[in-house]
C-alpha cells in the first residue's frame, strides 16, 4: 500500500486504558489463531475526523465465529453467533468485572470502561441478487469486505494483531475524501443495493460538513425513485437517526432539497422554517410540570414531539398520508388527528368558559399539546393551554360513581353526565367548596327523583 500510515498513538490517544486493553487482548487472541483482525468503518473515520466514538465493529479475515469461541472459552461471556453472516456477538455485560484481571497493562481498569458486548465480523462479500434484495454472502478479503461498503470515507481498516498494530489499510481512497470532505459511494450500483444509502449519504453529508461527490449525486438522482419500495421500518430507522443528529434540520432540508422526501411519499416535505420548532423540540429540555410521558408509540417522547411538529404542519390529509406511509404507530395519527382539530375549534371560542376548554382538551396526549405549544398559539390561546395543563386539567369533584350509587341512583349512563356537569361546575366556578358540591348534588337528585 502506497504511503501506509500507522495509527497507533491515535489509537492510544483516543481510547481509555480499559478499552485499549480490551482490544490488545483481541489482538492477541487472533494473532495466536494467526488471523488478521480489523476496527473498520465509522470508528476509523471518527478517530481520523478526531471526533471520538465509542462502538466498534472489528473484522477478522477467516472466520470470526472461531475467534469469538476462543475469547469465550478463554475469558467468559456469551456467545450469539449466525453461521450464515459469519458473525458473532461476543456478550460481555455481565463477566466484565473479572474480564479486567486479564487486561494486559498496568491492571487499573475500570470495568464500567468496557463495552457489554462486541461484534466480531467475518471479512465477506455481497451479493445483491435483485435490488432491496437481502445479500448473499461470501467469505472474502478485507479488501473486498470494504467494497460491499456504503461511502469510501467508510472503508478504512485499522489492524490490531501483531506487528501490524495500529497499520492503516486504505483500499478505495478513503483517506482522501476525507481530507476533500467527500462523500463518495464505491461503485455505481451502491444506492440500487441499499437505497437507504441515499439517506446515509446526506446524513454523513451534513454531520461532518461534507459535500456529496458530482457524481455520488448523480447516481442518487438516478437512483432517488427506488425509495419508494424501501419498507417504513427502514425508512424510519434512517430518519430517527437524522432526528438524533445535532444538524437535523439541515439533514431534513437536504433531503427535500434532493427529492428524496417526495420519493418517500409525494406529500412529504421539509421547509426551513420549521427549523427553529424542530430543534426546540429535539434540544431544549421537556419542562417537567407538563408531566408528559416518556415515550408514545414506543417512540421517545421528543422524537415524537419532533415527528408531530413535522407532519403537523402538513394540511390534515397530507399528515396523515405520510403518517400511513411511514407506519407511525396510532398515537401519532391520533395526535396528528386531535392536533389539526384543536386547531380549528379552540379559536373558535370567544372568551370560553373553562370547562369548554376542558372539553376540547381532554383526551388529547400531553404530547400533542406540547407540540401545539411549540408550533406557536396566538396569546390567548396560549394562556389557555397553560390554565388547561397546570390547573384545569387537574380539578375533579370530590364526588364518584360509588357516591352516585349509595345515593340510589341507578348505574347507567346518566353517572357520566351528572360527573360531567358537576366537575364543569368546579371548573366554571360554580362550585368551590365540598358542602356546595353536597348542596349542587341535592338539587341534581331532586331534579331527577322530585319525590326523593
Ligand atoms: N453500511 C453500509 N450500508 C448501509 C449501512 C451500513 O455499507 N446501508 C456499512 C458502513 O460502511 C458503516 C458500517 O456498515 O461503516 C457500519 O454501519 P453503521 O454502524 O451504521 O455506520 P457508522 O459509520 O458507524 O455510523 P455512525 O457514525 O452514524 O454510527
Amino acid at each position: 500500500l502506497p504511503g501506509k500510515q500507522n495509527l497507533a498513538e491515535r489509537l492510544e490517544a483516543a481510547l481509555s486504558q480499559a478499552r485499549l486493553a480490551f482490544l490488545k487482548l483481541i489482538a492477541a487472541q487472533a494473532y495466536e489463531l494467526r488471523k488478521p483482525v480489523y476496527i473498520v468503518g465509522g470508528f476509523v473515520r471518527d478517530l481520523i475526523l478526531e471526533r471520538p466514538s465509542f462502538d466498534f465493529d472489528v473484522v477478522v479475515e477467516g472466520n470470526a465465529i472461531n475467534l469469538a469461541k476462543a475469547l469465550e472459552k478463554n475469558y467468559g461471556g456469551h456467545l450469539v453467533s449466525h453461521s450464515r453472516f459469519g458473525t458473532a456477538k461476543w456478550q460481555i455485560d455481565d463477566v466484565r468485572a473479572e474480564l479486567i484481571r486479564y487486561l494486559p497493562g498496568d491492571g487499573h481498569f475500570d470495568a464500567a470502561d468496557l463495552p457489554e458486548s462486541l461484534d466480531l465480523i467475518s471479512a465477506r462479500t455481497e451479493f445483491y441478487e435483485y435490488p432491496t434484495a437481502l445479500p448473499t454472502v461470501e467469505r472474502s478479503s478485507i479488501k473486498l469486505d470494504l467494497h460491499r461498503r456504503d461511502f469510501t470515507i467508510n472503508t478504512l481498516a485499522l489492524r490490531l494483531d501483531g506487528r501490524h498494530y495500529g497499520d492503516l489499510y486504505d483500499y478505495w481512497g478513503g483517506m482522501n475524501d476525507l481530507r476533500r470532505g467527500s462523500v463518495r459511494v464505491l461503485h455505481s450500483l451502491s444506492f440500487v443495493d441499499d437505497p437507504t444509502r441515499m439517506l446515509r449519504a446526506v446524513r454523513f453529508e451534513q454531520r461532518f460538513h461534507f459535500r456529496i461527490e458530482e457524481r455520488t449525486l448523480e447516481l442518487i438522482a438516478e437512483a432517488t425513485d427506488l425509495l419508494r419500495q424501501v419498507s417504513a421500518d427502514r425508512l424510519r430507522h434512517e430518519l430517527d437517526l437524522m432526528l438524533s443528529e445535532e444538524n437535523a434540520a439541515a439533514m431534513l432540508a437536504r433531503l427535500d432539497e434532493l427529492g428524496l422526501l417526495r420519493a418517500i411519499h409525494p406529500d412529504f416535505i421539509w421547509k426551513n422554517e420549521w427549523r427553529e420548532r424542530l430543534e426546540s423540540a429535539l434540544v431544549k429540555p421537556l419542562p417537567a410540570e407538563w408531566d408528559l410521558p416518556d415515550s408514545a408509540g414506543h417512540m421517545p417522547a421528543r422524537r415524537f414531539i419532533a415527528y408531530l411538529l413535522w407532519l403537523m404542519q402538513f394540511p390534515l390529509e397530507a399528515g396523515l398520508a405520510v403518517a400511513n406511509r411511514l407506519r407511525f404507530p396510532r398515537p401519532m395519527l391520533q395526535s396528528i388527528q386531535a392536533v389539526s382539530l384543536i386547531k380549528q375549534t379552540l379559536p373558535a371560542l370567544s372568551s370560553p368558559r373553562p370547562s369548554q376548554v376542558v372539553n376540547e382538551l381532554d383526551g388529547v396526549s400531553p404530547l400533542a399539546l406540547y407540540a401545539l405549544r411549540l408550533d406557536g398559539l396566538a396569546p390567548n390561546l396560549e394562556i389557555l393551554l397553560e390554565q388547561y395543563i397546570h390547573r384545569w386539567r387537574k380539578i375533579h369533584p370530590f364526588t364518584g360513581g360509588e357516591d352516585l350509587n349509595r345515593l340510589g341512583l341507578v348505574p347507567g349512563p346518566a353517572y357520566r353526565q351528572i360527573l360531567t356537569q358537576l366537575r364543569n361546575a368546579w371548573l366554571d366556578g360554580e362550585i368551590s367548596s365540598p358542602e356546595a358540591e353536597q348542596l349542587w348534588l341535592s338539587a341534581m337528585m331532586k331534579e331527577i327523583d322530585p319525590y326523593a
